[in-house]
C-alpha cells in the first residue's frame, strides 16, 4: 500500500520538496501507524523543508512536527483502531517522517488520545504553536503575574504569538502586541490586543541595563536583541516566557531585572515536554482556553505548501496554516 507525502530531497546541496508516493511502513513493536487527517505548518517545518542544518537528521525526509489523525494499527493495547489521536514534537518531523505525509509510523509514547470535543482541524489550527503559546501563558499564570500592568507579546501576528495574544486576552490580561506588520492592526485587535507597537519603533533605541518596568510579563517568540529589551522593561516579579529565535539566538542582559526586580526568564521547550503536560495543555485548549482561530487560520492542501513555507521563512505569515491531505 502507498501513501502520498511531501518528500524533501537533497541534490548537490540544494533542497527541494515534491509530492511522492511512498510505501506504507510495516508496524514495528512499540509503534503506532496513524492516518493523518490534518497537519500544520510551524517555523521549524519550514527549516526542515529547506535543509537548514540541525533540524533533520538525514534526507530524503518528510517534515511535519504536528499530526492529528486516526489509529490504523498499534503494536500494543495502548490504542485501538480508529482512535482519534494527536502527536506533536519529540522527534516527529526531525528523525521520524512527519505530518507532511498522509501516514506516520511513530513510537506510541509520543502519541496521545485527542480530547473528545476537538476536531482534527481544530487541533491543527492550534498545533505545536498552540501548545507552545499555552505553555508560555501557563508559566505566567503559575507565577501569579499581576493583571494590573499589560503583558507584551512579540512576533504577535505569528503562529505562537497570535495564539498567545488570544489566550492572555481571554484570561483578562491587557495585551500589547509587538509586530513588524504594523498594517495588521485590525487582525491583532480581533485577536485581543489592545495596543499595537511597531517593532522598528520599539527597537529604535538599544536596550538599557534597566528601563521603566511597564509590563508585568511577556511572551517572546523573537529572541535576540528584542528579548534583551523586553527583559529590561518587566516590572517587579514579572515573568518572560522565552520560546523563539526568529530574531536571533544571542541576547544580552544586565543582572538588574533579576536582582532588583526579581523577574523570571522562563524557557519553553514544548517539543520535549512530557506527554502529561501536553495532555493538560490540549485539554485546556479544547475547554476553558478554547479560542476561535477561524479568522487567523488558513487551510492548504499539502500540494500547495511551498508558497506557505516561503512566507513563514520571510516572517510574512499571519496566524496559522492547517494542512489537508485528502484521500
Ligand atoms: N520553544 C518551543 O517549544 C517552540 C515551539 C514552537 C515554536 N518555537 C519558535 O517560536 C518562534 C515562532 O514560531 P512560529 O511557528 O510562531 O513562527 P511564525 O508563525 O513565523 O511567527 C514568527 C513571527 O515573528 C515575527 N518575526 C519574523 N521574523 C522576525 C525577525 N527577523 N525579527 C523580529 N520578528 C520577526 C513575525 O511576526 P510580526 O510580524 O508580528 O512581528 C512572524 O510572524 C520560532 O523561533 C520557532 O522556532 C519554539
Amino acid at each position: 500500500m502507498k501513501y502520498k507525502a511531501y518528500l524533501v530531497e537533497e541534490n548537490e546541496g540544494q533542497f527541494s520538496g515534491s509530492i511522492k508516493e511512498l510505501e506504507v511502513p510495516s508496524l514495528e513493536m512499540g509503534k503506532v501507524l496513524i492516518k493523518v487527517h490534518n497537519s500544520s505548518l510551524n517555523y521549524k517545518d519550514a527549516l526542515a523543508s529547506t535543509g537548514v542544518k540541525g533540524v533533520v537528521r538525514s534526507y530524503p525526509f518528510v517534515p511535519g512536527i504536528d499530526v492529528s489523525g486516526e489509529v490504523l494499527e498499534c503494536s500494543s493495547s495502548k490504542f485501538s483502531v480508529g482512535d482519534k489521536v494527536i502527536a506533536t514534537g519529540y522527534k516527529i518531523g526531525m528523525a521520524e517522517f512527519g505530518g507532511f505525509g498522509g501516514i506516520v509510523h511513530l513510537p506510541d509514547e509520543w502519541v496521545l488520545k485527542s480530547p473528545e470535543n476537538l476536531s482534527h482541524y481544530d487541533a491543527m489550527s492550534y498545533g505545536t504553536a498552540g501548545i507552545t503559546a499555552a505553555a508560555c501563558v501557563k508559566k505566567i499564570l503559575d507565577a501569579e503575574v499581576t493583571k494590573n500592568l499589560p503583558v507584551l507579546v512579540s512576533g504577535a501576528t505569528g503562529g505562537v504569538g497570535s495564539i498567545a495574544v488570544g489566550l492572555l486576552s481571554k484570561l483578562d490580561y491587557e495585551v500589547h502586541a509587538l509586530t513588524g506588520k504594523i498594517d495588521e492592526i485590525e487582525i491583532l485587535k480581533s485577536m485581543g490586543a489592545t495596543k499595537i507597537i511597531s517593532r522598528d519603533e520599539y527597537m529604535s533605541e538599544p536596550a538599557k541595563a534597566l528601563d521603566k518596568g511597564i509590563y508585568s510579563g511577556a511572551v517572546d517568540t523573537v529572541g535576540g536583541e528584542m528579548l534583551s529589551k523586553i527583559l529590561s522593561m518587566i516590572s517587579n516579579h514579572g515573568v518572560v516566557s522565552c520560546c523563539g529565535n526568529v530574531g536571533g539566538m544571542m541576547f544580552s542582559s544586565s543582572v538588574f531585572p533579576f536582582i532588583l526586580r526579581g523577574i523570571q526568564l522562563s524557557g519553553i521547550d514544548s517539543a520535549e515536554s512530557s506527554l502529561n503536560l501536553k495532555s493538560e495543555l490540549w485539554n485546556l485548549l479544547s475547554n476553558q482556553w478554547s479560542l476561535d482561530l477561524s479568522n487567523q487560520t488558513k487551510t492548504v492542501k499539502i500540494e500547495d505548501i511551498d508558497l506557505e513555507i516561503d512566507k513563514i521563512l520571510k516572517g510574512n505569515q499571519i496566524g496559522r496554516v492547517v494542512i489537508e491531505h485528502g484521500e
